[in-house]
């Protein structure tokens, strides 16, 4: 058969508008006010920046919430796309092997503790997933009764009803309760810990080794590996979510690396397939052996043009060199905010690792962002007063420099 060749009837959309009162100042009703946008019209990007319909640029310290780890329009991620529309095959269902999923799972498998993937649409979904594996891990163990998740405190899992309810944001989750049910969130302290977690009903805790959403804490990595020590021997799993700081951001292609443990399941998203939306959950076998045909499903995870993308960047995103300036440029970026916050007096805290920082503010961080924002910085905060910075892994030094003079100038006016 050959392919279709039909032209379409439906009127072309302009991908560069020309600015006019309705496009270029974000006025459309159409969209769910789920968000507060940003006025401008954003139409091209290019490194790490992002341009609007009036051609204004913004040095981009967002990076699409922590997605866009390679920068804007980079080459190979575009090659990638490229190589994977020219076969036809954008998409198959999980009913059908396709090499690039073969690929990339065999990768992440060698490169990880994990021995099976399950590809998804994001990270709530990852999430949503671990948590559905730790059930039936924890029924193949037990009974009926080995079922609780355990969250930790100031943990943001994602936005839907399993996740929500290990997510520690009351305003989040207050709106839409009742959330799922069995899931508790406990205090970031191992007695705590010692005394919720039960080998006859806990099946799982779910921690980011660096809380994002939650003002970029960075979990104490004495907990974390007395956390690993104590779920062993509770026979309860261990989930590391690392779908804001994995894969490269903090300077290590996975953050588990610092800590020297491994968990049970790692859940991923964000950065994964160069700012198309994918997440992945990785397992151990003993984890694996407990999941059947039908326990889990998803139409779209994992398909060809995505993992093909994905493959390219996780290869890019676990070079050594790239993790390298990652680590030094972090550590130079920490060194700035220090002694901005000595000339200005107007820094409470700042934490962070690689390029994942937060800094709490005296003001509002919305105005902070709001003046940046005027001055052609793109910031996104982490909380009231923490302005969270996550750029491009790929940002130079000079790039940073300039940002920061930006910063400071929307700090001190
Ligand atoms: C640590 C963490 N987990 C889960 C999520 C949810 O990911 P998504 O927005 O792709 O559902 C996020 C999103 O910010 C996150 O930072």
């Amino acid at each position: 058969m050959t392919p279709t060749t039909m032209t379409s009837p439906v009127a072309p959309v302009s991908l560069t508008p020309t600015p006019d009162a309705s496009t270029a100042t974000g006025t459309t009703d159409a969209i769910l006010g789920t968000y507060k946008r940003q006025a401008p019209l954003f139409v091209r990007g290019e490194g790490v920046y992002m341009f609007d319909a009036q051609g204004t640029k913004y040095l981009d310290f967002v990076a699409g919430i922590a997605v866009t780890a390679l920068g804007h329009g980079d080459a190979g991620v575009m090659q990638a796309m490229q190589e994977a529309m020219a076969t036809g095959l954008l998409h198959t269902s999980n009913l059908y092997r396709t090499a690039p999923g073969e690929a990339l799972a065999e990768w992440l498998v060698g490169h990880s503790f994990a021995s099976k993937v399950f590809f998804c649409n994001s990270g709530a979904e990852a999430n949503e997933g671990a948590f559905k594996f730790a059930r039936r891990w924890a029924r193949a163990q037990v009974d009926q009764g080995k079922h609780e998740i355990i969250a930790v405190r100031g943990s943001f899992h994602g936005r839907m009803p399993g996740t929500l309810a290990a997510t520690d944001r009351p305003a989040y989750r207050l709106p839409f309760r009742p959330l799922m049910g069995g899931v508790t969130i406990v205090e970031r302290d191992l007695d705590e810990m010692k005394t919720v977690l039960d080998a006859e009903s806990t099946a799982a805790v779910i921690v980011e080794p660096i809380q994002g959403e939650g003002g970029v804490r960075i979990v104490d990595p004495e907990f974390l590996r007395g956390l690993r020590a104590l779920t062993r021997e509770r026979n309860v799993l261990l989930i590391l979510d690392e779908i804001q700081c994995g894969l490269g951001r903090t300077g290590s292609f996975f953050a588990y690396e610092q800590l020297g443990i491994a968990p049970d399941m790692l859940t991923l998203a964000k950065p994964l397939a160069g700012g198309l939306p994918m997440g992945a959950i990785l397992v151990t076998d003993d984890v694996a052996r407990t999941i059947q045909p039908g326990d889990h499903g998803t139409t779209f995870g994992g398909g060809p043009l995505l993992a093909h993308v994905a493959h390219h960047v996780v290869q890019r995103l676990a070079d050594p060199a790239l993790l390298a300036h990652v680590r030094e440029t972090g550590v130079w970026f920490g060194e700035q905010l220090q002694a901005m916050s000595e000339r200005t007096g107007r820094i409470r805290a700042i934490r962070g690792t690689g390029l994942m920082w937060g800094v709490d503010v005296h003001e509002p961080a919305a105005a902070i962002i709001g003046r940046a924002f005027d001055r052609g910085l793109l910031m996104v905060s982490a909380g009231e007063h923490t302005l969270r910075f996550l750029p491009p892994l790929v940002i130079s030094r000079d790039e940073l420099a300039a940002g920061l003079a930006v910063l400071e100038a929307a700090l001190v006016a």
